[in-house]
């Protein structure tokens, strides 16, 4: 055999090794329904239950929230008012674009060029979030979900997130206790997904969003990890007025349709 078709064929068995496993690690995501890590409905007291919380909180009492500056659109203000008004006892931080950047900068500046080279600003909003759970812990939420209900019963799991149907996780509402191993593996997985792929949704949603949080946690799963990520299942999220959040329209990137982009993508990297 030629050198040239060896050389040829031991690429092609890489490429085909690298992309059966992405496109397993995407189909097994399908069958995955988190069921075992769910967080039980059972374990939550009712919203106006006068019994005490008698589990420890471990997740620090701060809610992370981002915007590209101080002045958030009036259709976001109720969402954002009803969480700090029912939490009065945590502290509050809102990202701006200005802060993101100067807390990369300071803190993780091996990711700066990586952050400052996105091409969407989607991707550093998304990526912002899972540094400052990784970093401060707390609980990230979105500008367009609302709080019905205090996070309190939440803080006692070491890191959360939310299930989404079909398939997968969501990055829109998360918390965590500081340098839980889940995030700091999202942190430090960043920068090997920052690839372009052919349509701007995919490389968003594959990069920083929803689908890379999604594909990394099943990674992180399959590793048998002993500290679990425990997972709030869609009635929790915000269905019932027991939820924990309530959803407002606002053109929220990884809206509604983000569901819709999971089933493009595994059709299109298949
Ligand atoms: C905040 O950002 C919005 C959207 O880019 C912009 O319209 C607004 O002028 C900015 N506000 C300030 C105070 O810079």
């Amino acid at each position: 055999m030629r050198r040239g078709v060896l050389i040829f064929i031991i690429v092609n068995l890489l490429i085909i090794t690298f992309l059966v496993r992405n496109v397993f690690t995407l189909l097994s995501l399908l069958v995955e329904d988190a069921s075992a890590d769910a967080i039980h409905r059972a374990d939550i007291p009712s919203p106006v239950s006068s019994l005490l919380e008698t589990r420890p909180q471990i997740i620090p009492k701060i809610i992370h929230q981002t915007y590209i500056n101080e002045s958030i659109p009036a259709h976001w203000v109720e969402p954002q008012q009803s969480c700090i008004n029912l939490h009065p006892d945590y502290e509050y931080m809102l990202w701006t674009n200005e802060k993101s950047r100067e807390f990369i900068a300071t803190e993780y500046p091996w990711f700066l060029e990586t952050y400052d080279g996105y091409k969407y600003p989607i991707q550093r909003a998304d990526s912002i979030r899972y540094f400052v759970l990784a970093y401060y812990g707390g609980t990230y939420i979105d500008l367009d979900d609302g709080c019905q209900r205090r996070l309190d019963p939440l803080l006692s799991y070491p890191a959360w997130v939310r299930r989404t149907k079909p398939t997968g996780i969501s990055n829109d509402a998360m918390g965590a206790i500081p340098q839980h191993p889940f995030f700091l593996r999202v942190v430090e997985s960043l920068q090997s997904y920052d690839k372009h792929w052919f349509l701007p949704y995919i490389t968003v949603m594959y990069s920083t969003g929803p689908l890379f949080l999604s594909v990394v946690w099943k990674e992180y799963m399959r590793e048998g990890n002993f500290d679990r990520v425990r997972i709030l299942m869609p009635d929790e999220y915000n269905r019932f007025s027991w939820s924990f959040f309530t959803h407002h329209t606002g053109n929220s990137w990884h809206g509604a349709d983000a569901q819709l982009i999971f089933w493009v993508c595994y059709t299109t990297i298949h």
